[in-house]
């Protein structure tokens, strides 16, 4: 009975496949050529080209990756008069340092309903590059250094965007690892680092998460251009990977005609031909050349309506054929809920000495210092920009939560200008406020940029533009240093997309708070972790290295490389694979967090199975608050033929427990999680030997140890 119905449920779906595939056949047998080539490129600044006399519309994209981005019109040009203010959802790293899979689909789940509800088609995220570098402009908008830790996200992010009717789309693919040159960078890697390390994010988001379409990169791989590279392109994605959907390139990646549509690309956006206001779409380099190759027997047709045959496909996927495309919803309680969880879950405890946090009942005044504590961040950054709909500032939040018990004062204590100088008159302004307040809490660290309303004004953390180190700009060293020898009971909060050099006074500061850009309530979920409503239980994605001279893409590897290419001698040398492997301690490391409770992890089982094994721990909260741990399985082979990294993560679990409580955690490994990619016989390899399989809640606190014998 239930064979037949299985049966039954897969003709189904068979059926529905011949069926789409007979509709595309017949409207593609009804377009002309210029019809057919006008869907592969774009039709204004965020649309590809549809065939209204069939009716075929046109693709609308918009970014992503946090949030449905601010209107931009037809013309580039950003639309002041619309009522375009969504949900700012936090970045993507601070997504990341939930370790929450749920809260991923969540996140894409927001973001899809908003884009539905704003007319989109795809919405340009999740960006899944992998942070090789503390120093990339854009690793804000990513998910961390750890390819497992990335595809899981991932998948979840994609799913949940899908399953609102619009498409992701996963960029930048791949090898996108730095902003510096992005436009013309050559990337040289070995095959084992682009298969263990820069590809499985995209893979998973792919295979597993199903994504609808993938965003070709600007840089160079192996001397081709990513958008036009047929290993990348039609070897990776399309045939082994079996990708069904639309390669669209990054706006300006297409650089000649034939390279790229022979090599895998659908959609060719962006191409900035000096065109602009008048752009001339016929122009880009996939629209009339690409009709007079065809008609004088350069160019065979049916490439082009392999293309159209993929764009359509995706069309039908998600109903816009039938125009019933779900409604979606517009700033929702239910939306502004999910950016408050996923703020609260990713902010890191990085240090509390002494359990200065949560701050105890006795404090009755804090002094609230630094120019990110009063900052907005939603429009910052490139073009993940996003209108806010409202934005909690910590300096807000911490209002909102002191209410009238507890008196809260402010002081800027610097200044983000160019200048990037101390402001010695801030610094005594603060100081004197510290020394009269119970706790001072210094809100710092980066910045997307200078005047976010001004295009193209990016610093630190934003698109085009890499840091120029890790150094702690606008005189923060200097005011931290004050502050906290006014009052030692100070506590930094730090707004950023990852690492800075916390060197200079991380061992006289007391507490530090991790708490990126974290989006429309962001405010809320700092005061709140702070003043002990909420139990910190995100962890570190990515590897705090103490200074730039410690982080391996620096110290073996080449950043940013000459001025043609760039070599990744780190190989799978990143983040902890690195400070692990190489006995180099990080200022904290992958998978830190603190908790104001306390969990051990105990009994440990570890169970062969078929092709791998399923390994059993319990998690108990030992101590006196309600909260989270995230137990991580790395693995450890023994023995192997090509070196491999100390350890590497291979699962992972967020367990929620109350004072006392217990559970029981299950994680199953199959043949991959003992894998690696051997580059001299160019394939996976499972080798016979002794697996130990580590479990601990960082990367440098593993409290467990089982074995496997494969
Ligand atoms: C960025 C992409 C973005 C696109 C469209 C490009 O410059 O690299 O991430 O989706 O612009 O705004």
């Amino acid at each position: 009975m239930r064979i037949s119905v299985a049966l039954c449920l897969l003709t189904g779906v068979a059926q529905a496949q011949t069926d789409t595939a007979a509709k595309i056949n017949a409207l593609i047998s009804k377009m002309t050529l210029e019809e057919k080539v006008n869907m592969l490129h774009a039709s204004s600044s965020f649309t590809s080209g549809g065939v209204k006399r069939l009716g075929i519309p046109e693709l609308v994209t918009s970014d992503g990756p946090h949030g449905v981005r601010a209107e931009h019109g037809r013309d580039w040009i950003l639309d002041n008069n619309l009522a375009d203010s969504g949900t700012y959802l936090p970045v993507g790293v601070c997504l990341a340092a939930t370790w929450n899979k749920k809260l991923g689909y969540d996140f894409g789940a927001v973001l899809g309903s908003e884009a539905a509800y704003r007319g989109k088609d795809v919405i340009l995220g999740p960006g899944i590059n992998i942070m090789r570098s503390p120093l990339n402009g854009r690793n804000f908008e990513y998910q961390g250094e750890d390819p497992y830790l990335v595809g899981r996200m991932a998948v979840g992010y994609v799913k949940g965007v899908q399953d609102q009717g619009v498409s992701a789309c996963v960029k930048h693919y791949a090898a996108n690892n730095q902003e510096t040159m992005r436009f013309t960078i050559n990337v040289e890697m070995s095959e084992r680092a682009l298969r263990e390390i820069y590809l499985p994010g995209f893979k998973a988001a792919i295979t597993e998460g199903g994504a609808n379409t993938i965003m070709s990169s600007y840089n160079k791989f192996r001397g081709q251009w990513a958008s036009h590279s047929n290993y990348l392109l039609n070897q990776i994605l399309k045939k082994e990977w079996g990708f069904k959907g639309i390669v669209i390139s990054d706006w300006n990646a297409v650089h000649n005609t034939s390279q790229p549509l022979w090599n895998g690309l659908d959609i060719e956006m962006g191409t900035d031909l000096g065109m602009l206001p008048n752009p001339n779409y016929g122009k880009f380099y996939t629209a009339d050349t690409v009709v007079q190759m065809v008609k004088s027997g350069r160019m065979p047709e049916y490439l082009i309506n392999e293309k159209v045959r993929r764009i359509l496909w995706v069309m039908y996927r998600t109903h816009m054929m039938e125009g019933k495309r779900k409604a979606g919803e517009y700033n929702t309680k239910a939306h502004q809920q999910t950016a408050y969880k996923v703020a609260e879950e990713g902010i890191v405890l990085l240090k509390n000495n002494g359990n200065l946090l949560p701050l105890a009942a006795t404090v009755k005044t804090i002094a609230v210092i630094g120019h990110n504590a009063d900052r907005k961040q939603s429009m910052g950054g490139g073009s993940s920009q996003v209108r806010a709909f409202y934005e909690v500032t910590p300096l807000q939040g911490l209002r909102n939560a002191a209410g009238n018990s507890v008196q809260v004062t402010y002081a800027q204590g610097y200044v983000i200008d160019k200048s990037n100088t101390a402001k010695q008159a801030l610094i005594d302004e603060a100081v004197a406020a510290a020394s009269k307040a119970d706790v001072a809490i210094i809100v710092g660290g980066w910045t997307h940029g200078y005047n976010y309303s001004i295009w193209r004004d990016n610093a630190y953390d934003a698109e085009d533009t890499d840091k120029p180190s890790m150094d702690m700009p606008f005189g923060q060293n200097e005011l931290i240093e004050a502050v906290r020898k006014a009052n030692p009971r100070t506590v930094v909060v730090l707004i950023g997309g990852g690492a800075i050099d916390m060197t200079k006074w991380i061992n006289n500061v007391p507490a530090v708070l991790q708490a990126w850009y974290p989006g429309i309530e962001g405010g809320n979920a700092i005061a709140n972790i702070l003043m002990g409503k909420s139990n910190p239980s995100g962890k570190l994605p990515v590897s705090f290295p103490k200074t730039l001279a410690d982080a391996p893409a620096h110290k073996l590897g080449q950043y940013p490389g000459d001025s043609i290419n760039v070599y990744y001698n780190d190989d799978i040398y990143v983040g902890y694979r690195y400070f692990d492997t190489y006995k180099v301690q990080p200022q904290f490391a992958f998978g830190h967090g603190l908790s104001y409770t306390s969990f051990a992890f105990s009994n440990i089982n570890v169970a062969k199975t078929a092709n791998g094994a399923t390994v059993t721990f319990t998690v108990k909260n030992t101590g006196k608050y309600a909260g989270a741990e995230v137990a991580q399985l790395y693995i450890h082979q023994q023995a192997s033929a090509l070196p491999r990294p100390e350890k590497e993560l291979k699962g992972f679990e967020k367990v929620y427990l109350q004072p006392g409580q217990q559970k029981q955690v299950s994680i199953t490994l199959g043949k991959d999680a003992f894998q690696y990619f051997n580059d001299v016989t160019n394939q996976w390899v499972t080798e016979k030997g002794i697996f130990d399989i580590l479990i601990g809640n960082a990367s440098d606190n593993i409290t467990l140890r089982g074995k496997v014998s494969l």
